[in-house]
Protein backbone atom coordinates (compact mmCIF):
# COMPACT_ATOMS: atom_id res chain seq x y z
CA UNK A 1 0.00 0.00 0.00
CA UNK A 2 3.09 2.33 0.77
CA UNK A 3 6.38 1.55 -1.85
CA UNK A 4 8.57 3.28 0.91
CA UNK A 5 7.19 3.16 4.04
CA UNK A 6 6.53 0.28 6.60
CA UNK A 7 4.14 0.52 9.08
CA UNK A 8 3.52 -1.44 12.51
CA UNK A 9 0.79 -0.82 15.22
CA UNK A 10 2.16 -1.06 18.96
CA UNK A 11 -0.54 -0.98 21.21
CA UNK A 12 -2.59 2.22 20.46
CA UNK A 13 0.13 3.54 18.96
CA UNK A 14 2.06 3.04 15.37
CA UNK A 15 5.10 2.89 14.17
CA UNK A 16 6.49 4.40 10.68
CA UNK A 17 9.95 3.33 9.27
CA UNK A 18 10.92 5.30 6.15
CA UNK A 19 12.45 2.03 4.45
CA UNK A 20 15.03 3.11 1.38
CA UNK A 21 18.24 2.45 3.52
CA UNK A 22 20.18 1.89 0.26
CA UNK A 23 19.64 5.36 -0.23
CA UNK A 24 20.52 6.04 3.88
CA UNK A 25 16.48 6.47 3.60
CA UNK A 26 16.48 10.09 1.37
CA UNK A 27 13.06 11.86 1.03
CA UNK A 28 12.24 11.08 -2.82
CA UNK A 29 8.97 12.27 -4.43
CA UNK A 30 7.40 8.52 -3.67
CA UNK A 31 8.10 8.82 0.28
CA UNK A 32 6.24 12.56 0.30
CA UNK A 33 3.14 10.65 -1.80
CA UNK A 34 3.27 7.76 1.15
CA UNK A 35 3.82 10.27 3.89
CA UNK A 36 0.80 12.51 2.64
CA UNK A 37 -1.31 9.70 1.84
CA UNK A 38 -0.97 8.22 5.24
CA UNK A 39 -1.23 11.37 7.29
CA UNK A 40 -4.09 12.94 5.58
CA UNK A 41 -6.65 9.51 4.34
CA UNK A 42 -4.63 6.52 5.79
CA UNK A 43 -5.22 6.91 9.42
CA UNK A 44 -8.21 7.59 10.59
CA UNK A 45 -9.02 10.32 13.22
CA UNK A 46 -7.89 9.42 16.86
CA UNK A 47 -7.28 5.70 15.39
CA UNK A 48 -4.11 5.90 17.36
CA UNK A 49 -2.80 7.88 20.38
CA UNK A 50 0.40 8.46 18.97
CA UNK A 51 3.03 8.20 15.74
CA UNK A 52 6.61 7.35 16.18
CA UNK A 53 8.72 7.94 12.98
CA UNK A 54 11.86 6.23 12.28
CA UNK A 55 14.01 5.00 9.26
CA UNK A 56 15.41 1.54 8.38
CA UNK A 57 18.58 0.02 9.14
CA UNK A 58 21.20 1.33 11.71
CA UNK A 59 22.60 4.13 9.93
CA UNK A 60 20.14 6.69 8.87
CA UNK A 61 17.10 8.18 9.78
CA UNK A 62 16.82 10.43 6.96
CA UNK A 63 19.80 11.13 5.15
CA UNK A 64 18.20 13.83 3.57
CA UNK A 65 15.88 14.87 0.60
CA UNK A 66 17.34 12.47 -2.54
CA UNK A 67 19.84 14.32 -4.26
CA UNK A 68 19.79 12.75 -6.75
CA UNK A 69 16.30 13.77 -7.74
CA UNK A 70 17.76 17.50 -7.67
CA UNK A 71 19.51 17.22 -10.91
CA UNK A 72 16.31 17.69 -13.08
CA UNK A 73 14.86 20.38 -11.06
CA UNK A 74 14.04 23.90 -12.74
CA UNK A 75 13.40 26.84 -10.59
CA UNK A 76 9.67 26.70 -11.00
CA UNK A 77 9.88 22.64 -9.99
CA UNK A 78 11.76 23.02 -7.14
CA UNK A 79 9.61 25.87 -6.05
CA UNK A 80 7.19 22.99 -6.03
CA UNK A 81 9.06 20.50 -4.44
CA UNK A 82 10.08 22.89 -1.68
CA UNK A 83 6.31 24.22 -1.16
CA UNK A 84 4.75 20.49 -1.56
CA UNK A 85 7.48 19.79 1.77
CA UNK A 86 6.71 22.31 3.70
CA UNK A 87 2.85 21.57 2.84
CA UNK A 88 3.56 17.86 4.22
CA UNK A 89 5.71 18.49 7.01
CA UNK A 90 2.53 21.31 8.17
CA UNK A 91 0.40 18.23 7.95
CA UNK A 92 2.90 16.21 10.37
CA UNK A 93 3.38 19.32 12.70
CA UNK A 94 -0.11 20.13 13.59
CA UNK A 95 -1.34 16.52 13.60
CA UNK A 96 -4.10 15.82 16.14
CA UNK A 97 -1.68 12.86 18.40
CA UNK A 98 1.88 13.32 19.16
CA UNK A 99 4.60 11.96 16.93
CA UNK A 100 7.83 11.44 18.04
CA UNK A 101 11.11 11.29 15.64
CA UNK A 102 13.11 8.33 16.73
CA UNK A 103 16.49 9.39 15.25
CA UNK A 104 18.02 6.27 14.49
CA UNK A 105 21.79 7.86 12.71
CA UNK A 106 21.90 10.74 10.20
CA UNK A 107 19.18 13.22 10.34
CA UNK A 108 20.40 15.48 7.85
CA UNK A 109 18.84 18.35 5.56
CA UNK A 110 15.30 16.94 4.70
CA UNK A 111 15.64 14.39 7.51
CA UNK A 112 16.24 16.76 9.75
CA UNK A 113 13.67 18.78 8.87
CA UNK A 114 11.00 16.41 9.14
CA UNK A 115 12.35 15.32 12.35
CA UNK A 116 11.92 18.90 13.39
CA UNK A 117 8.28 19.07 11.90
CA UNK A 118 7.47 16.61 14.50
CA UNK A 119 6.57 17.15 17.94
CA UNK A 120 9.11 16.18 19.70
CA UNK A 121 12.85 14.02 18.77
CA UNK A 122 14.59 11.25 20.17
CA UNK A 123 18.46 11.05 19.32
CA UNK A 124 20.01 7.45 19.48
CA UNK A 125 23.57 7.40 20.43
CA UNK A 126 24.72 7.49 16.48
CA UNK A 127 22.29 10.15 16.14
CA UNK A 128 23.77 12.90 13.57
CA UNK A 129 21.99 16.11 13.20
CA UNK A 130 22.94 18.86 10.30
CA UNK A 131 21.37 21.18 7.81
CA UNK A 132 23.94 20.68 5.28
CA UNK A 133 22.10 21.86 2.03
CA UNK A 134 24.92 24.59 1.19
CA UNK A 135 27.24 22.02 0.49
CA UNK A 136 25.17 21.37 -2.59
CA UNK A 137 24.83 25.33 -3.64
CA UNK A 138 20.78 25.18 -1.68
CA UNK A 139 19.48 25.87 1.44
CA UNK A 140 16.93 23.66 3.32
CA UNK A 141 13.44 24.14 1.59
CA UNK A 142 11.07 21.64 3.81
CA UNK A 143 10.50 24.62 6.70
CA UNK A 144 14.29 24.00 8.43
CA UNK A 145 14.91 27.64 7.80
CA UNK A 146 11.91 28.12 9.87
CA UNK A 147 11.83 25.26 12.58
CA UNK A 148 15.70 25.44 12.99
CA UNK A 149 16.06 28.75 14.89
CA UNK A 150 12.67 27.96 16.56
CA UNK A 151 13.74 24.90 18.36
CA UNK A 152 17.23 25.79 19.08
CA UNK A 153 17.29 30.05 18.84
CA UNK A 154 18.50 32.23 15.18
CA UNK A 155 21.84 32.39 16.60
CA UNK A 156 22.77 28.63 17.19
CA UNK A 157 20.42 27.55 14.16
CA UNK A 158 22.26 30.34 11.24
CA UNK A 159 25.64 28.89 12.60
CA UNK A 160 23.97 25.08 11.51
CA UNK A 161 22.61 26.27 8.21
CA UNK A 162 25.86 28.43 7.43
CA UNK A 163 28.55 25.97 7.98
CA UNK A 164 26.40 22.80 6.85
CA UNK A 165 28.57 21.60 10.38
CA UNK A 166 26.79 18.11 11.70
CA UNK A 167 26.55 17.97 15.15
CA UNK A 168 25.92 14.39 17.48
CA UNK A 169 23.12 13.55 19.96
CA UNK A 170 24.82 14.82 22.88
CA UNK A 171 25.35 17.79 21.18
CA UNK A 172 21.75 18.30 19.97
CA UNK A 173 20.52 17.48 23.04
CA UNK A 174 22.22 20.22 24.75
CA UNK A 175 21.08 22.60 22.38
CA UNK A 176 17.46 21.65 22.73
CA UNK A 177 17.12 20.39 19.18
CA UNK A 178 16.58 16.03 20.63
CA UNK A 179 13.99 15.94 23.61
CA UNK A 180 15.92 13.34 25.22
CA UNK A 181 18.96 11.39 24.28
CA UNK A 182 19.20 7.15 24.72
CA UNK A 183 21.22 3.94 23.67
CA UNK A 184 21.01 3.20 20.22
CA UNK A 185 18.35 0.74 19.07
CA UNK A 186 16.21 2.23 21.96
CA UNK A 187 14.82 5.31 20.46
CA UNK A 188 11.62 3.73 19.45
CA UNK A 189 10.88 1.65 22.85
CA UNK A 190 12.30 5.80 24.33
CA UNK A 191 9.96 7.57 22.00
CA UNK A 192 6.93 5.05 22.77
CA UNK A 193 7.56 5.53 26.89
CA UNK A 194 6.87 9.19 26.34
CA UNK A 195 3.73 8.46 23.84
CA UNK A 196 2.64 5.93 26.77
CA UNK A 197 2.76 8.87 28.85
CA UNK A 198 0.58 11.18 26.92
CA UNK A 199 -1.65 8.88 26.37
CA UNK A 200 -3.12 8.76 29.99
CA UNK A 201 -4.06 12.17 29.25
CA UNK A 202 -7.25 13.95 27.75
CA UNK A 203 -6.97 13.28 23.57
CA UNK A 204 -9.00 16.58 23.15
CA UNK A 205 -6.59 18.72 25.65
CA UNK A 206 -3.61 17.37 23.84
CA UNK A 207 -4.92 18.13 20.84
CA UNK A 208 -5.68 21.59 21.41
CA UNK A 209 -2.21 22.26 22.92
CA UNK A 210 -0.64 21.16 20.17
CA UNK A 211 -2.68 23.52 18.13
CA UNK A 212 -2.16 26.71 20.53
CA UNK A 213 1.55 26.11 20.58
CA UNK A 214 2.01 25.34 16.80
CA UNK A 215 -0.60 28.85 16.72
CA UNK A 216 2.36 31.16 17.89
CA UNK A 217 5.19 30.05 15.21
CA UNK A 218 2.99 30.62 11.81
CA UNK A 219 5.11 32.95 9.66
CA UNK A 220 6.51 34.81 6.63
CA UNK A 221 9.42 33.14 6.40
CA UNK A 222 8.19 30.21 4.44
CA UNK A 223 7.50 31.91 1.70
CA UNK A 224 11.08 32.97 1.55
CA UNK A 225 11.86 29.59 2.09
CA UNK A 226 10.10 28.45 -1.38
CA UNK A 227 11.47 31.06 -3.42
CA UNK A 228 14.98 31.28 -2.05
CA UNK A 229 14.85 27.32 -3.02
CA UNK A 230 13.57 28.51 -6.22
CA UNK A 231 16.12 30.95 -7.34
CA UNK A 232 19.32 28.42 -6.33
CA UNK A 233 17.75 25.51 -8.38
CA UNK A 234 18.74 27.15 -11.21
CA UNK A 235 22.26 28.51 -10.54
CA UNK A 236 25.32 27.11 -11.81
CA UNK A 237 26.44 26.19 -8.10
CA UNK A 238 23.50 23.93 -7.76
CA UNK A 239 23.80 22.22 -10.51
CA UNK A 240 27.91 21.80 -9.82
CA UNK A 241 26.81 21.00 -6.22
CA UNK A 242 24.74 18.31 -6.72
CA UNK A 243 26.60 16.56 -9.47
CA UNK A 244 29.53 16.56 -7.27
CA UNK A 245 27.45 14.86 -4.59
CA UNK A 246 27.12 12.00 -6.75
CA UNK A 247 30.55 11.83 -8.26
CA UNK A 248 31.84 11.82 -4.72
CA UNK A 249 34.00 14.77 -5.28
CA UNK A 250 34.31 18.41 -3.71
CA UNK A 251 32.44 20.90 -5.68
CA UNK A 252 33.46 23.61 -7.65
CA UNK A 253 32.01 27.02 -6.75
CA UNK A 254 31.88 30.19 -9.35
CA UNK A 255 28.82 31.81 -7.43
CA UNK A 256 26.56 32.11 -10.65
N1 LIG B 1 20.15 11.46 -1.59
C1 LIG B 1 20.38 10.42 -2.39
N2 LIG B 1 21.21 9.43 -2.07
C2 LIG B 1 21.84 9.50 -0.89
C3 LIG B 1 21.64 10.57 0.00
C4 LIG B 1 20.74 11.58 -0.38
N3 LIG B 1 20.47 12.62 0.41
N4 LIG B 1 22.41 10.37 1.09
C5 LIG B 1 23.07 9.22 0.89
N5 LIG B 1 22.72 8.70 -0.30
C6 LIG B 1 23.21 7.46 -0.91
C7 LIG B 1 24.63 7.63 -1.42
O1 LIG B 1 24.61 8.21 -2.72
C8 LIG B 1 25.11 6.22 -1.42
O2 LIG B 1 24.59 5.56 -2.56
P1 LIG B 1 25.58 4.64 -3.47
O3 LIG B 1 25.92 3.48 -2.58
O4 LIG B 1 24.70 4.27 -4.63
O5 LIG B 1 26.77 5.48 -3.84
C9 LIG B 1 24.42 5.61 -0.19
O6 LIG B 1 23.31 6.45 0.10
C10 LIG B 1 25.32 5.57 1.04
O7 LIG B 1 25.84 6.88 1.25
P2 LIG B 1 27.41 7.20 1.31
O8 LIG B 1 27.58 8.66 1.00
O9 LIG B 1 28.18 6.24 0.50
O10 LIG B 1 27.68 6.93 2.85
P3 LIG B 1 28.76 7.63 3.78
O11 LIG B 1 28.76 6.87 5.05
O12 LIG B 1 30.05 7.80 3.07
O13 LIG B 1 28.17 9.10 4.07
C11 LIG B 1 26.46 10.71 4.56
C12 LIG B 1 26.94 9.26 4.73
C13 LIG B 1 25.06 10.80 5.14
C14 LIG B 1 27.39 11.65 5.34
C15 LIG B 1 26.46 11.09 3.07
O14 LIG B 1 25.72 10.09 2.37
C16 LIG B 1 25.84 12.41 2.77
O15 LIG B 1 26.47 13.45 2.96
N6 LIG B 1 24.59 12.41 2.26
C17 LIG B 1 23.93 13.61 1.83
C18 LIG B 1 23.46 14.43 2.99
C19 LIG B 1 22.83 15.71 2.49
O16 LIG B 1 23.49 16.56 1.92
N7 LIG B 1 21.53 15.84 2.72
C20 LIG B 1 20.81 17.01 2.36
C21 LIG B 1 20.27 16.91 0.99
S1 LIG B 1 19.45 18.42 0.54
Amino acid sequence: MYETLLLKEIDQFLLVTINRPKSLNALNVQVFTDLINLFTTGIKKFQYRGIVITGSGDRAFVAGADIKEFLTLDSDSAMSLSKRGQDIFTVIEQYHVPIIAAVNGFALGGGCELAMACHMRIAGANAKFGQPEVNLGIIPGYGGTQRLPQLIGKSKAMELTLTGDMINATEAHRIGLANAICEADEEVSSALAILKKIAKKAPLAIQKAIEAINAGYAGSGYTAEVEGFGRLAQTKDFREGATAFIEKRKPNWVGE
